[in-house]
């Protein structure tokens, strides 16, 4: 396993061929979790360790990717600390009762890990069954409160952004309850076998690099330098961060994660010393074979794509994704 093409690129470690694996690859359309999604809904599949295990080693089975990625969510760190979650589908994480006063942070309660037991043992079956790395994830404090604060889903932030701008100590308070948390919430993946861990913060693209840099970094700072003793290999990702990918890469982790909005060549000259995952648009994969295999050749010009490079998209995989096309472009960037 120490050979895995995938952690030897995290790592910045020459491979023989390009690891490839893709954000979102568990669930989505395929056509196993399909049938699982007719009986249970996203939470409770998450919480069933024999079912979630089956999810995702599917897209590994199926597409060939050389890592998975546990099937969970970025909200069930949220329900471990006591707020009730619903996922609704076609909307995504709503919350009754929204985090929105700057009183309302007592309501989430200090991380345990025997609150996510049933993600250690998902973990445990796939550590036994999985040929290829695991990757455990949570999302980043910022990407959490943002939901928290919102209730739903949200594309302009307001709420949180005033929160954050109106009540700026107890803003500080909230990220920092939340990092404990995030911390908390990786240690107990790598404690049941994790072999990489990724920090999604799909949303911090929304922030000036100013609040960004004052207002959100040193937390997640704080998370990369907590989780360096666990020894796997961290990576950070966001979306819209070609703005602030200096500050945004200026943390202690081994990858980061870029979307497609910034080119592999222009990331590379600002993250400096570490391994690069991206960043096809999703919606290439829709797109005619010829058009992917030109924009593929496209990326993989930018990098030297046998070291310090992992092969994804730019952000998650799009349900209306077809298997088969995916399944061939995992091919054609392993023959490159
Ligand atoms: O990568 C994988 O396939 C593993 C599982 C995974 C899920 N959520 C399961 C899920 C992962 C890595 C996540 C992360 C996640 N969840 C993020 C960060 C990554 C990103 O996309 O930016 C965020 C922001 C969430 C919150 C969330 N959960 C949203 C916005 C939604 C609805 C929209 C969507 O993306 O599907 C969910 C629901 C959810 N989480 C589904 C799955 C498979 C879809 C449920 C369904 O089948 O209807």
């Amino acid at each position: 396993m120490s050979e895995s093409i995938f952690l030897k690129a995290c790592r910045g470690e020459a491979v023989e061929r390009t690891p490839v694996w893709f954000m979102r690859q568990a669930g989505r359309s395929l056509p196993g979790y399909r049938k699982l999604r007719e009986k249970h809904d996203v939470l409770s599949l998450t919480q069933i360790p024999e079912l979630a295990a089956q999810v995702s080693r599917e897209p590994v089975d199926l597409l060939g990717v050389d890592a998975a990625i546990l099937f969970a969510d970025i909200m069930l760190l949220p329900i471990a600390m006591g707020i009730d979650v619903r996922i609704v589908e076609g909307v995504g994480p709503v919350i009754d009762q929204p985090l929105d006063q700057p009183e309302s942070i007592s309501r989430l309660k200090a991380f345990s890990s025997d609150r996510v037991g049933y993600l250690q043992e998902t973990i445990r079956i796939l550590r036994s069954t999985l040929s290829v790395p695991l990757i455990g994830f949570s999302g980043a404090p910022f990407t959490l409160a943002s939901y928290l604060i919102e209730g739903k889903p949200s594309r302009t932030w307001v709420k949180t952004k005033r929160f954050m701008l109106e009540h700026p100590d107890n803003w500080d308070k909230l990220m920092s309850i939340l990092s404990d948390g995030v911390i908390g919430y990786l240690k107990a993946q790598v404690d049941a076998g994790a072999q990489a861990l990724q920090l999604f913060d799909s949303w911090v693209g929304c922030l000036s690099p100013e609040q960004y840099r004052t207002q959100v970094l040193p937390h997640v700072q704080r998370i990369f330098v907590a989780l360096k003793n666990s020894k796997v290999p961290r990576l950070h990702f966001g979306t819209h961060t070609a703005g602030l990918l200096k500050d945004f890469s200026n943390v202690d982790c081994e990858v980061i994660g870029v979307d497609w909005r910034i080119s592999l060549s222009d990331a590379k000259r600002q993250v400096e010393g570490k391994s690069l995952q991206g960043n096809l648009d999703p919606v290439t994969l829709l797109a005619p074979w010829e058009t992917i295999q030109r924009s593929v050749d496209g990326l993989l010009s930018e990098v030297d794509s046998k070291k310090g490079y992992i092969f994804n998209l730019g952000h998650g995989m799009p349900p209306e994704a077809d298997d088969k096309v995916v399944k061939k472009l995992v091919e054609y960037v392993h023959s490159k």
